[in-house]
Parts: structure tokens; C-alpha cells; sequence
């Protein structure tokens, strides 16, 4: 297993390119399933959670090419049968469920399991494509599913943490094949989704209101191939500025969203960091003096889940105390203990955490465990005093395209290690 060896202290400067948004391609990907086309998908990062659904979707019969940030996909024969131990091992793999039902009225998908950071159900997703028209059962680890027709209707997919971004996607994609119209109340406003809204009506389907909480889909004979290249990783971006500020360095994030990136850069700037945006990129410029802020995760547009972790690590720099909330997953707080063994001081108070600061960090021997608490040990091995190594960093390429090479970049000191 590889790991990161980091040395601390060192200011980030210069220009990075931000990739393609992992978030966005796996159900675009997923999308190729709906017409026997060839589609041509541009900008697509290369990590393992990409290769993965690649893996996925031939084991489906479809044809799958990644060249470098492109990737060709062409499904004209497929099964309706996801591999369950390929499926069970990457959640995101269940958007193909969604395009499996409506190309071939018959999708066996295993039930992806919960992961470190909750118990992840698709009872959204399920109760998505009952609404369609379609039988759903769970039988032996499979969600198995099958409609002689699916008909257009209006539905509500809004759970308990508000909505289903996945669950969105696989509610679209499988209504532009249906019978009328269909509409999704509750819908889920990621960035992400109008990604994919773009991408299938650019296949021929008819969408509109994605990136709202009320998306209409008229239904459509049959979709055809089409090219398209991915939106960059708005998620990505937020983890390097936060590296920036947390290192009182200065970075420019060549191709980042800054309008898909408004609750993160309204938090940085409260704490005091310097954002500004031209058509050359987003820059970041640290200060000494943080001010520290709370944070709440939210449904977009709100403060994003996937950057609360990375956020936690700023605020430990910031005198005083600051909370962070979370309300989107039940556990995603994995990167605390680990903190803790940098010198952070934080206090778990049910569904948040509690920060004060500024600690000064040491470094230490710390264990990734999930994706985004990976990048988190990362940020606070860059301003850790002496040396970090952060284990397991399989984690990180599953949604960070070469990290420790941009980071080089930057003038940070990472090292790969292979074997440790
Ligand atoms: C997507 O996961 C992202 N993954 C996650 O990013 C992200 O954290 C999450 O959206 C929230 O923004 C991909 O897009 C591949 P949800 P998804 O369905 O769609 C509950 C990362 O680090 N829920 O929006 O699986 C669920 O338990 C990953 O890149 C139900 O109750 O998440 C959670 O509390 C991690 N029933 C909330 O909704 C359902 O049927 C949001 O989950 C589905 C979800």
C-alpha cells in the first residue's frame, strides 16, 4: 500500500490545473448505457474510481477506452447484470441502475454497501424507480428490477438529509426513455447534475430546470451518442485553496468554478483569506491571522460535505474556537482521531466537532480511512512541524488525480512511498 511522506511547513506557491470532477463523470459514464452510440467523454480525470466504472460498465458488455482525459464508450450489446463484487466495491457505481432499466426494462445491481462515512441506503433511488413503473426487489444482495413500460410521473425525492444526488441521477437518466413526462421534486442542485442534464440532453433527451429543485424530463424514443467534456472538480479546487491558505502560501487554481464554489469561498474569506477570480483561474492568498468561523454542511449550495473535513484542518489554525457541523452523513468525522494524533485540539459534541485553535501541528505516523478525510490528513501534514506520513493513500487516487505531483508543484515536499 502507498503512502505520502510530507514535509511540513513549507508555503504553497504557483499555478495548478484542476482536473475533471470525479462527481460528474461516473454518471456520465453511467449515461453512455442509454444509446448504442459511441460517446466521447473529454476532461475526465484519470483515478481509480474512473478506471473502476469503466470496469463496471464492460463487465456489462459495453466497449470502455481511457486515453489520457478521454474516454470512449460505446454500449451497443449489453447485460442488465451489475458484477457484485465490481459494484459493491465503488457506491457510485449505482447510477447505472437508472440506464440499465430504461434501455432494457431489467437491471440486477448489487446493493452497494454502507461505507466508513454512513450507512448509505438507496431507498430513494428504489422508490425513483417504483414511481417509473418498475418492480423492485432485493433478492440475494441484488436490487433487482424490471418494467414492461416506464411511464412518466411527478415525484418526490427528497429523504432525510434532504436530497439524493445519485438518486437524482439515476431518476433522470432512467425518465428520458419513459412514456410522457416526468418530474423530480427535491431534486438534488449539483453542479454535477446540470453536468449530466447537459451531457444527456446533448444524447437527445429533453431536460430542463437541473441545477433547481424541480427537473422535468419529457420522454424520448431512443438517445444517440454524443461528446462532451466534464466540468472541473469544484471539490478538488476547495481542497487545494484550503492547502494554500492553511500553508500562507499563494495558489492560482487554473480552470476551478469559482461559481460552482461560493459557500467555500465565502467561509475562506470569512476566516480572513484572500480570494479573487480572473479568466486566468481562482487565487488563494493565506494570511497570518485566521479568524475563526462555523460551518455547516449543507444540500449545494450550501457548505459542501466533501470539503468538511479539509475544513476542519484550516480551522485548527485559527485562534479560538469554531464548530463544524455535520448533517449530511452520520459519520463522517473519521479524520478527527487522526488530527488529534497531530496535536489538533477537537471535541466530538454529537454532530459536531468542536475546534480550537491554533494548535500547532506535529507531525506523525496517521491513517487514511476514507477519500476526503485522506485529503484532510494531507492539508494538515503540509503545516504539521517535521515529518507525516499518511497511510493508505489509496484512498486519495480514488478522487485525486496525481495530488502529490501538483503538490510538488506548489513547492510542497511529498514523496510517494510504495512500500511503507
Ligand atoms: C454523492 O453521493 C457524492 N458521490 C458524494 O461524494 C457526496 O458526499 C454526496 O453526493 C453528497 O453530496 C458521487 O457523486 C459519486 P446522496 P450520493 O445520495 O449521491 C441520504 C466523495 O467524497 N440518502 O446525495 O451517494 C444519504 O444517506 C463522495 O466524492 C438516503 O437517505 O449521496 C445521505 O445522508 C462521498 N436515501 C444523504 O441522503 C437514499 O436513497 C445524501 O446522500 C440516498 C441517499
Amino acid at each position: 500500500m502507498h503512502s505520502f511522506l510530507i514535509k511540513g511547513g513549507t508555503p504553497l506557491h504557483g499555478e495548478v490545473e484542476i482536473s475533471g470532477a470525479k462527481n460528474a463523470v461516473l454518471p456520465i459514464m453511467a449515461a453512455a448505457l442509454l444509446t448504442r452510440d459511441e460517446c466521447v467523454i473529454h476532461n475526465a480525470p484519470v483515478l481509480s474510481d474512473v478506471s473502476f466504472m469503466g470496469r463496471v460498465l464492460t463487465s456489462l458488455g459495453a466497449k470502455v477506452r481511457q486515453r489520457g482525459h478521454t474516454i470512449t464508450i460505446q454500449a451497443d450489446r449489453i447485460n442488465g447484470h451489475g458484477d457484485y463484487e465490481l459494484v459493491r466495491k465503488m457506491r457510485g457505481s449505482i447510477c447505472i441502475l437508472g440506464p440499465l432499466l430504461a434501455r432494457l426494462k431489467h437491471a440486477e445491481v448489487s446493493f452497494p454497501g454502507g461505507c466508513v462515512i454512513g450507512a448509505r441506503p438507496i431507498d430513494l433511488h428504489l422508490k425513483a424507480m417504483r414511481a417509473l413503473g418498475a418492480n423492485v426487489k432485493v433478492e440475494a444482495g441484488y436490487v433487482v428490477a424490471k418494467a414492461r413500460r416506464l411511464e412518466g410521473v411527478r415525484m418526490f425525492l427528497g429523504g432525510k438529509a434532504g436530497p439524493t444526488v445519485l438518486g437524482t441521477a439515476n431518476a433522470m437518466m432512467a425518465a428520458t426513455l419513459a412514456e410522457g413526462v416526468t418530474v423530480i421534486e427535491s431534486a438534488a442542485c449539483e453542479p454535477e447534475i446540470v453536468d449530466l442534464a447537459n451531457f444527456l440532453n446533448a444524447m437527445g433527451a429533453r431536460i430542463e430546470g437541473a441545477g433547481s429543485p424541480t427537473i422535468t424530463i419529457t420522454g424520448v424514443k431512443e438517445l444517440h451518442g454524443a461528446e462532451h467534456a466534464v466540468i472541473p472538480d469544484r471539490i478538488e479546487a476547495a481542497t487545494l485553496a484550503i492547502a494554500a491558505a492553511a500553508t500562507r502560501g499563494e495558489v492560482t487554481l487554473k480552470g476551478a468554478r469559482p461559481d460552482h464554489m461560493h459557500a467555500v469561498l465565502d467561509k475562506l474569506v470569512t476566516m480572513g483569506v484572500k480570494v479573487d477570480w480572473d479568466a486566468n483561474g481562482l487565487t488563494v492568498k493565506g494570511v497570518r491571522d485566521l479568524q475563526p468561523t462555523d460551518v455547516t454542511t449543507q444540500p449545494y449550495a450550501g457548505f459542501p460535505t466533501d470539503v468538511q473535513a479539509q475544513m476542519t484542518v484550516l480551522l485548527t489554525q485559527a485562534p479560538g474556537v469554531s464548530i463544524v457541523t455535520e448533517r449530511i452523513f452520520e459519520s463522517r468525522f473519521m479524520h478527527i482521531g487522526e488530527l488529534l494524533r497531530l496535536g489538533a485540539d477537537i471535541t466530538l459534541e454529537g454532530p459536531s466537532a468542536v475546534i480550537k485553535g491554533p494548535a500547532r501541528l506535529s507531525g506523525a505516523a496517521v491513517m487514511a480511512s476514507d477519500l476526503r478525510a485522506s485529503a484532510a490528513l494531507v492539508v494538515a501534514g503540509l503545516i504539521a512541524r517535521g515529518e507525516t506520513l499518511v497511510k493508505r493513500v489509496y484512498h486519495l487516487d480514488r478522487g485525486y488525480e496525481k495530488l502529490e505531483v501538483k503538490l510538488r508543484r506548489l513547492g510542497a515536499s511529498v514523496q510517494r512511498l510504495k512500500r511503507s
